[in-house]
């Protein structure tokens, strides 16, 4: 295992720790983006950790946290950190969060980590060197027929302000999939692609946080990740389709539709 995800795993555990010891604390809460959109006091206390951790480990790489101000680094590495992913479960203590870590070097998506600490279960991937679920190799799963598939998909938190595309896209997959799924966690919905619980899952408006580990977890499981119209899926995480790659192109013509 490489330096930057042996420290990816360590804090991602430490950190998953907190979240599991505090997950029954009463929480204090405060709203970002719109009325629906939560922060609470773990996720600032998880952010500050992680962001402690990285920097005094790596001085010279660069960070972005969900919770903090960008930190621009010298060394070519730079992580990309959401330390509460599901905040909005975390805050009803619905058992279904994560924490991310992504790694770039040199913008390239080299490792990442997503930690279920509710269920221990650990995410890894290294770039080239496939994806893990503690510590065992995982792969995507093999189905391709939408009636069979599994999907999954999220909404972000202006839901409230305007219908959303994603209602539309929504209501198409309920027509062709087995089932869909909108547990919480964007992190862990790439992950659950990865070790073929999931067959596709697709979401509009996501950010570098939610997918900077999931999409290299996918990709190195054996998956395909796009944007809506198959090219590259956007590092911003804008319209990103991630799937086990025999389902791809079916969840793309839904798309299309
Ligand atoms: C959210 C979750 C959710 C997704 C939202 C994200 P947060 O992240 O991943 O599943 O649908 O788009 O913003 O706010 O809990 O870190
Ligand atoms: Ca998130
Ligand atoms: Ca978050």
């Amino acid at each position: 295992m490489s330096e930057l995800l042996a420290l990816a795993t360590s804090i991602a555990r430490e950190a998953g720790a907190i979240a599991r010891e505090r997950f029954h604390d009463p929480r204090t809460m405060a709203t970002k983006s719109s009325e629906i959109d939560l922060v609470t006091d773990v996720d600032h206390a998880l952010d500050a950790l992680l962001r402690g951790r990285i920097l005094d480990a790596r001085p010279n790489d660069g960070l972005l946290t969900e919770e903090n101000s960008a930190h621009a680094g010298t060394s070519g590495v730079r992580w990309i950190v959401d330390p509460l992913d599901g905040t909005t479960n975390y805050a009803h203590a619905y058992p279904h969060f994560s924490i991310s870590i992504g790694v770039e070097v040199e913008g390239l998506r080299s490792a990442g980590v997503v930690y279920d600490p509710m269920r221990d279960e650990l995410f890894a991937a290294e770039r080239g060197r496939g994806a893990s679920l503690n510590g065992r190799a995982i792969a995507v799963s093999k189905i391709g027929e939408l009636r069979r598939a599994l999907l999954a998909t999220g909404f972000a938190y202006d839901v409230h302000k305007r219908r959303t595309p994603n209602l539309t896209y929504f209501e198409r997959f309920l027509a062709h999939a087995q089932a869909i799924r909108r547990a919480g966690s964007a992190a862990l919905d790439f992950a659950y692609v990865a070790c073929g619980r999931f067959e596709g899952y697709w979401e509009l408006h996501l950010s570098p946080w939610d997918v900077a580990a999931g999409l290299l977890l996918v990709d190195e499981a054996g998956g395909r990740t796009s944007d809506f119209d198959g090219g590259p899926p956007p590092a911003a995480g804008t319209r990103i389709v991630a799937s086990n790659g025999a389902a791809h192109e079916a969840m793309l013509a839904v798309l299309r539709d």
